[in-house]
């Protein structure tokens, strides 16, 4: 059942190249004929597009702000469900409300959903349960492909749903006409290398498993990331506190000399997530603050990266070159595997971590 997997856990990491094929190729096609959306979404004259979720679906909803809003110049505003549903804010006339969850029952997530349908406002949903009660009550499903998922820990799920929302952003540019055709194939182009790409990140799996030793013994651990790999950062920091028990906070790194710096010793492994982009050598310059206070720092980044920035880090995650936009559907695999792996160094219960149930039903 779990297909030679050890938990349900690593067989639904090793899936993710397989189930991001199939949710690109849903939306997609094999052909060149652009993305189809399964239910009419209008994006060219809304004022706002509002994500409201819970959990990793959330940093989900949070990454692709960045998307919505660099590819399809469109105000985003992303909210946790428990928060959102007691706000009960006020929502521009021209706006669209897109709920990420994977079963699709999360109690607060359905109550935000039901707070917006009773404002009248226009309901989109991403959700891997297409009979789920979140599916039921919106306008448009937008469905991911990733299949049952049964670990708690949730991974393939997420990297579905970024892709799904990558999709979305794309769609939305088109429609707002603020990418070109030929921008729009390659950014195309760039979610289809992603399986492959995939692949590649899965076979590091040995090497964070010998880092992930070292891991098991910390008492806290940071996650750092700016720009679009800041929500990867949080993701990566939920995943290893679900599992492994080991405290972790997530951070956007520019953020770190406004508090978290405090923290770094020697004894605080501090995880770096930079892809080599615009924004690399800002991220390059907090890590040297970490460093320079003795912090063990594990870079994972690509080899352009590692090469001009390698010097001083503790360890580092050689990642496969892809371009910079969609690298959070990429990186969230090392921080899958290095919550796995730790957890698994630790002996803990991996697919069924203390205290935690796979559908939140109720608040
Ligand atoms: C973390 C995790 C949770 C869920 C959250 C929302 O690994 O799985 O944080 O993401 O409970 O669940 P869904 O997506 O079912 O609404």
């Amino acid at each position: 059942e779990k297909g030679g997997h050890k938990y349900y856990m690593a067989k639904e990491m090793s899936e993710q190249p397989s189930v991001i094929g199939d949710t690109l190729r849903f939306y997609m096609g094999d052909g060149d004929a652009g993305i189809t959306l399964p239910g009419e979404l209008d994006f060219t004259d809304l004022d706002r597009v509002t994500i409201v979720a819970c959990g990793t679906a959330y940093y989900a909803g949070l990454t692709a702000k960045y998307w919505f809003e660099k590819l399809a110049r469109l105000p985003v505003e992303v909210d946790i469900a428990s928060e959102f549903r007691y706000r009960e804010p006020p929502l521009p006339q021209k706006s669209l409300a897109i709920f990420v969850s994977q079963s699709g029952e999360t109690a607060d997530t359905l109550a935000a959903l039901r707070y917006v349908a009773g404002t009248g406002g226009k309901i989109a949903s991403v959700v891997n349960v297409p009979e789920s009660s979140i599916a039921r009550e919106s306008n448009v499903v937008l469905p991911t492909q990733a299949g049952v998922e049964i670990g708690v820990a949730s991974t393939k799920a997420f990297t579905c749903q970024l892709t799904v929302l990558a999709l979305l952003a794309l769609k939305a540019a088109q429609q707002r006409g603020t990418l070109t055709d030929e921008e729009l194939r390659q950014h195309a182009a760039n979610l289809r290398a992603l399986p492959g790409a995939m692949n590649q990140a899965l076979a590091l799996a040995p090497e964070i498993a010998a880092l992930a030793n070292e891991l098991a013994d910390a008492r806290d651990v940071l996650f750092l990331g700016r720009g679009v790999m800041y929500p990867t950062a949080l993701e990566g920091a939920l995943k290893l506190k679900e599992i492994s028990y080991i405290h972790a906070e997530g951070y956007a790194s520019g953020e770190l000399k406004h508090g978290p710096i405090a923290l770094i010793d020697p004894n605080v492994p501090v995880v770096v997530l930079a892809p080599r982009d615009a924004l690399f050598e800002k991220t390059v310059s907090n890590m040297q603050e970490v460093m320079a206070r003795q912090g063990k720092v594990i870079l994972v980044s690509d080899s352009a990266g590692l090469d001009s920035a390698r010097e001083g880090v503790w360890k580092w995650i050689r990642m496969p070159e892809i371009d910079p936009v969609f690298s959070p559907i990429l990186y969230a695999l090392p921080v899958q595997q290095l919550a796995y792996h730790t957890a698994v160094a630790k002996g803990t219960d991996v697919d069924q971590p203390r205290n935690l149930a796979k559908s939140v039903t109720v608040e």
